[in-house]
C-alpha cells in the first residue's frame, strides 16, 4: 500500500479539524480532548510550512492567526450596510406592524424575532464557499477590511460544508464575546497594567482592529450570523429559509430565533425576554424583528437609513441622575423650537453628557420637570441623551416651572403649534435661524452639494443680509461676496462656481434639499422619479401622491401641503427662473451596445475609477456587475494587482480586458 501523500493528508487533516471546529463551537459536543485537536493542528501547520504550494485561504490553520499587517484597507460594501430603527415601547412595535402592513397589502406576516446581539456588525464575502474577505460595517457604505482578524474568530467557517456552494455569498452578521472570555481578558489586562475594556463590545471593536491575527486570536471572538448581504447563484425565499441553510454550512445562528405569525406573539417574545436575556453568556441590548418573506421586504422596502422591514426594540437604557441646570431653546429648519437641557454634566454609558433634549413643550409639562430639577438620563439608542422624568421627591422648593416661550427666541415672530402634535414652529417668514438651516441642508452634499456653502459662509451670508431667501443664493455675485469678511477672491469665485454647479442637480436633489417635513432624500427621488417634471408635481393631488411607491398618506399630506403655500411656490418658480433645474434625472447616459446587458467582474485596482465609481459607470452603460467570475461572465476588467479572480477568468476562458479597453469599448 503506498504512503498517503502530503497533499492528501493535507487535505484530511483540514476536514478533520474543521468538523472539531464545528463540534466544539457551534455543536457544543466536542470529541475529542483539547490536546489531541492541538497534535493536528500543528501536523496540519508543519505539512503546510513544508508544502506551501498547497497553500489554502479556507486552511483552518489560518485560525491561529497569520502575520501581523500594516493597517486596514477601506473597502466598499457591495450592498449598502444599513441600520434599523430602533423602538422603546411595545406600542411603537404595533406601530411598525400596522405600518409595515399597509405598505405590503397582501403579502404574507410572519416576523423573525431574534436577539440584538451586543457586537459589532460585519460583512463575510464567501466565494465558491471559501471565506474570502471580511468587512467591518464602517459607515454603512464603506468598512474596513478586517478578513485576517475574521479569519481567527472561533466558531466563524473558513469553508462552507457545501458540497456545491453558491459562486458568491455574502453572509452579515456579529461578532461578539462572550462574557467570560471578556472577563478573563480584563483580568489578564489589569495584570499587565493595562487599562481595561469598558465592555465586550468595546472590547470586540478593538480586537478586530488589531493589527496581528495572533494577538486576536487570543481574544476568542466568536459570531453570529444573522442575514444575506450580496449573492449569486443561490435563492431563497424567506429570512428562516437562509438561516437554516446557514446553519447546514456550518455557520453559528443564534439559537433564539423565533419565527411567529402576528404582532401579539413578538409583544409575549419581548415580555419574557427581559428575564432571559440575563441567563445568556453574551450580552444582548434588544430584539430584532424582522419580516420573513424576502420578496415582501423588496416591497415594502428602506429609507436612506434604514430598511421598512425591520425594527429593534431596545431594552431599558442605562439611567444617571444629574442637576437640570436651565433650558435652551433651539430652532430647526423646519422653524420647529425644541427645548434642549443644560445638564450639571454627568457620567452615562461611556461619555459625559451635559445637554439632553426634553422633546417639546408638553413633555415638559406633562412630566413636570423645572428648572433645578435633579432629573432622569436616559440614552435612546445609547447615543442621544434625553430626560426620561424628574425626580419630584428630591425637591426643596426653588425649581422653577420652564415658560414656553411664545416668541421665537431668534426672530421674536410668533410660535404657533402644528395642527397635528405637540411641536410648536416659529411662523416668520423670514427667521434667520430657519433659513440659516435651511441653507445649510439644502447646500448638503446629499442635497444641492453647494460646494464652499459651509456653515460660516452661511452664518456671513444671512448676518450681511445678502441672502434673505433661499433664492437669492442664485443672485450673489462677485461684487457683493468680496465685501464680506475674510471674503477673497478665490473663495468668492470658488463659492460662486458651486452654486453654480448646483443648478443642474435636477427635481429630487432639490426637493430634499427644501427642508419640507417628512420628505428627505428617499421620499424626493420616489416623487421626482414618479413625476419627472415641476409642473407635474404641482398637478398632483394628494391622492395621487400618495399613491407613488413609498409615500402613503402622511408624508403626502406633509408634501402637499407645503407644495400649496403661495410663499413656497413663489419660491420655487423664482429658483426656476433663476436657471435651478427642476427636471428629474432621466437614465444617466445612452445605453452602450458593447456593455449593456453584459456581466462585468472587476478585479484589481484601477487608475479612473475607485470601485463604487466602476460599478456605477457599468450600471449606467446598462451592464451588470458582479462578484465573481462564472462562465457566465462576459468580461472580466482587471486593473494592477489583479489576483485569483482573473486566473479564474483564464481557466474558464472569460475574456479579460483592461481600463484603457473598457473605457475605449465604454466610449468614455
Ligand atoms: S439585522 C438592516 N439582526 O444591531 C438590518 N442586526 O443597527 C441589518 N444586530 O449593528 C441588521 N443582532 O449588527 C440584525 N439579529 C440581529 C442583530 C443585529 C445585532 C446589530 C447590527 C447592527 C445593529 C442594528
Amino acid at each position: 500500500m503506498s504512503k498517503t501523500s502530503p497533499e492528501a493528508r493535507i487535505k484530511a487533516l483540514r476536514a478533520e479539524i474543521d468538523r472539531h471546529n464545528r463540534l466544539y463551537y457551534v455543536d457544543a459536543a466536542p470529541e475529542i480532548s483539547d490536546r489531541e485537536f492541538d497534535r493536528l493542528m500543528d501536523e496540519l501547520i508543519s505539512l503546510e510550512k513544508a508544502h506551501p504550494e498547497f497553500d489554502s485561504a479556507g486552511s483552518p490553520s489560518r485560525k491561529v492567526g497569520g502575520a501581523p499587517i500594516d493597517g486596514f484597507v477601506t473597502v466598499v460594501h457591495r450592498l449598502p450596510m444599513l441600520s434599523i430603527d430602533n423602538t422603546y415601547q411595545p406600542s411603537e412595535v404595533r406601530e411598525f406592524d400596522t405600518r409595515l402592513r399597509k405598505l405590503i397589502p397582501g403579502s404574507p406576516v410572519a416576523y423573525s424575532v431574534e436577539p440584538k446581539i451586543d457586537g459589532v456588525a460585519i460583512s463575510l464575502t464567501y466565494e465558491d464557499g471559501v471565506f474570502t474577505r471580511g468587512l467591518t460595517r464602517g459607515d454603512g457604505e464603506k468598512g474596513d477590511d478586517v478578513t485576517a482578524n475574521l479569519r481567527t474568530v472561533r466558531d466563524l467557517p473558513l469553508r462552507l460544508l457545501c458540497d456545491n456552494p453558491p459562486p458568491l455569498l455574502e453572509v452579515r452578521g456579529e461578532v461578539y464575546m462572550r462574557r467570560d472570555d471578556f472577563t478573563r481578558l480584563n483580568d489578564s489586562r489589569r495584570a499587565d497594567k493595562l487599562e481595561p475594556f469598558a465592555n465586550p463590545r468595546n472590547s470586540t471593536a478593538g480586537s478586530l482592529k488589531l493589527l496581528d491575527p495572533a494577538q486576536c486570536a487570543r481574544r476568542r471572538l466568536r459570531l453570529f450570523a444573522y442575514g444575506l448581504g450580496s449573492v449569486e447563484g443561490i435563492r431563497f425565499l424567506t429570512h428562516a429559509e437562509s438561516l437554516e441553510r446557514f446553519k447546514e454550512w456550518g455557520l453559528p445562528v443564534n439559537g433564539h430565533i423565533r419565527l411567529v405569525h402576528s404582532v401579539d406573539e413578538v409583544l409575549e417574545i419581548i415580555a419574557e425576554w427581559d428575564e432571559r436575556r440575563a441567563s445568556l453568556p453574551y450580552d444582548t441590548d434588544g430584539l430584532v424583528i424582522k419580516l420573513d418573506d424576502l420578496a415582501a421586504r423588496e416591497r415594502a422596502g428602506a429609507t436612506s437609513k434604514a430598511p421598512r422591514w425591520v425594527v429593534a426594540y431596545k431594552f431599558a437604557a442605562e439611567q444617571a441622575v444629574t442637576r437640570l441646570k436651565s433650558i435652551d431653546i433651539q430652532v430647526g429648519k423646519t422653524g420647529a423650537l425644541t427645548p434642549v437641557a443644560n445638564l450639571e454634566p454627568v457620567h452615562l454609558s461611556g461619555t459625559t453628557v451635559s445637554r439632553a433634549t426634553l422633546h417639546n413643550a408638553d413633555y415638559i409639562s406633562q412630566k413636570d420637570i423645572r428648572v433645578g430639577d435633579m432629573v432622569v438620563v436616559e440614552k435612546a439608542g445609547e447615543i442621544i441623551p434625553y430626560i426620561s422624568r424628574a425626580a419630584h421627591d428630591r425637591r426643596d422648593g426653588t425649581e422653577q416651572p420652564f415658560v414656553f416661550p411664545s416668541q421665537c427666541p431668534v426672530c421674536g415672530s410668533a410660535v404657533a403649534r402644528d395642527a397635528d402634535g405637540a411641536v410648536w414652529r416659529c411662523q416668520g417668514r423670514e427667521c434667520v435661524a430657519v433659513l440659516k438651516r435651511r441653507l445649510r441642508s439644502f447646500g448638503a452634499r446629499a442635497a444641492m452639494d453647494v460646494e464652499g456653502l459651509g456653515e460660516e459662509m452661511v452664518e456671513q451670508l444671512v448676518d450681511s443680509g445678502l441672502v434673505k431667501h433661499l433664492p437669492d443664493l442664485y443672485r450673489l455675485g462677485a461684487g457683493q461676496l468680496e465685501s464680506l469678511d475674510r471674503m477673497g477672491e478665490t473663495s468668492s469665485r470658488n463659492l460662486l462656481a458651486g452654486i453654480e454647479a448646483s443648478k443642474g442637480r435636477g427635481l429630487a436633489r432639490l426637493l430634499g434639499g427644501l427642508g419640507i417635513r417628512h420628505v428627505g432624500e428617499t421620499v424626493a427621488e420616489a416623487v421626482a422619479g414618479a413625476f419627472g417634471d415641476l409642473d407635474s408635481l404641482m398637478a398632483a393631488d394628494e391622492g395621487t401622491l400618495a399613491s407613488v411607491d413609498g409615500i402613503g398618506p402622511e408624508r403626502a399630506a406633509s408634501l402637499r401641503g407645503w407644495l400649496s403655500d403661495p410663499e413656497n411656490q413663489k419660491m420655487l418658480l423664482e429658483l426656476r427662473e433663476l436657471g435651478v433645474r427642476v427636471t428629474a434625472d432621466g437614465p444617466k447616459r445612452q445605453l452602450v451596445a458593447a456593455i449593456a446587458g453584459k456581466t462585468f467582474v472587476v478585479t484589481g485596482t484601477l487608475a479612473r475609477f475607485d470601485r463604487l465609481g466602476i460599478e456605477r459607470a457599468i450600471k449606467d452603460l446598462g451592464g451588470k456587475v458582479s462578484g465573481s467570475v462564472s462562465k457566465k461572465t462576459d468580461f472580466v476588467l482587471a486593473g494592477e494587482n489583479a489576483g485569483s479572480k482573473l486566473d479564474k477568468a483564464r481557466e474558464l476562458g472569460v475574456k479579460v480586458i483592461n481600463e484603457a479597453e473598457f473605457v475605449e469599448l465604454a466610449g468614455l
